[in-house]
């Protein structure tokens, strides 16, 4: 079963078909392959391959798309230690997939209390969502709620986290739900959404992966290669953004998107998850 909608890929297939030069298509966050699977059947003389950290997903992806693409297991920064050869465009469509939220024993979902507090893609990962609540200092629990949360009063949950870490160990999602003990308000998004939001960047080293890629951006693309970035986190599309000026600055891209691309309402009508993407997308020059 698919449990993903992959988000504009109508844009993609519209950018990659008007500008890009090469015919070889990087998914580098291939997820359960939804991108790749709609692109091929409009992209017909094209080869494509893929990347993602998670173990599991791409098993999914694999049988979707079929074994003429080839799919490593690895963090898209470590894209050209797998593939040599010149590759045309690269998609970032960052983040976690529906997959995860609804995978049983991934710790992604604060609806499945009885999962352990995971959150890993990768099983190399060393350390999870358990150990950071058992570990972190005071300032660390805030420094991630604040920035990968966007959580306003961070001090307070990370003071809720230390005391009731005196008494008991964090191991399964109950603990966290039962130490937080928040109360739903139903207009708003609902609180624990942003403290497993915070929890899985950090868990992940979401950002620190984005910025490493933008960094080595030269050497990872070639003259020409299209990069297509989706965001969904205010920080992640910072970093983009700050690094497209950094670029631009220095004449090495040319930037198709001066405002940032959103979805349209009828996509985001279909799909609630679709609602905070923002699309960057620019050339190598
Ligand atoms: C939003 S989902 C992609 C969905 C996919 N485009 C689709 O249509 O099914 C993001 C994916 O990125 C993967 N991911 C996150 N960080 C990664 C990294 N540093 N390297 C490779 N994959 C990563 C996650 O495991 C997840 O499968």
């Amino acid at each position: 079963m698919i449990h993903h909608k992959p988000v504009m890929q109508k844009k993609i297939l519209e950018y990659t078909a008007k500008y890009a030069v090469i015919k070889t298509f990087c998914d580098c966050t291939i997820g359960e392959g939804g991108h790749t699977e709609f692109l091929r059947t409009h992209l017909e003389d094209w080869k494509f391959i893929g990347i993602d950290k998670d173990d599991y997903i791409i098993k999914i992806a694999q049988k979707r798309v079929g074994s003429d693409v080839v799919i490593y297991n690895d963090s898209y920064i470590n894209i050209r230690n797998h593939y040599r050869e010149n590759i045309g465009v690269f998609l970032l469509d960052l983040g976690l997939s529906m997959y995860h939220i609804r995978s049983e024993n991934r710790g992604f979902s604060f609806n499945r209390s009885e999962d352990k507090l995971d959150m890993r893609f990768s099983q190399n990962t060393k350390i999870d969502a358990a150990f950071i609540l058992n570990n972190y200092s005071y300032n660390d629990l805030i420094r991630i709620f604040t920035d990968y949360g966007d959580i306003k009063k961070s001090d307070t949950l990370a003071e809720r986290i230390i005391n009731w870490r005196k008494k008991n160990i964090f191991v399964s999602v109950r603990d966290l739900l039962s130490c937080l003990n928040f109360k739903r308000n139903y207009e708003k998004k609902h609180p624990l959404t942003l403290v497993f939001q915070a929890l899985r960047i950090e868990v992940n080293n979401e950002l620190s992966d984005v910025a490493e890629f933008l960094q080595h951006i030269e050497t990872i693309g070639n003259r020409n290669s299209l990069f297509i970035f989706i965001a969904y986190h205010s920080g992640e599309d910072r970093l983009i953004k700050t690094r497209i000026k950094e670029l631009l600055r220095e004449n090495k891209i040319e930037l198709f998107t001066k405002h940032v691309l959103k979805p349209q309402w009828d996509e985001v009508k279909k799909n609630k998850a679709a609602r905070s993407a923002r699309m960057r997308i620019f050339k190598l020059l």
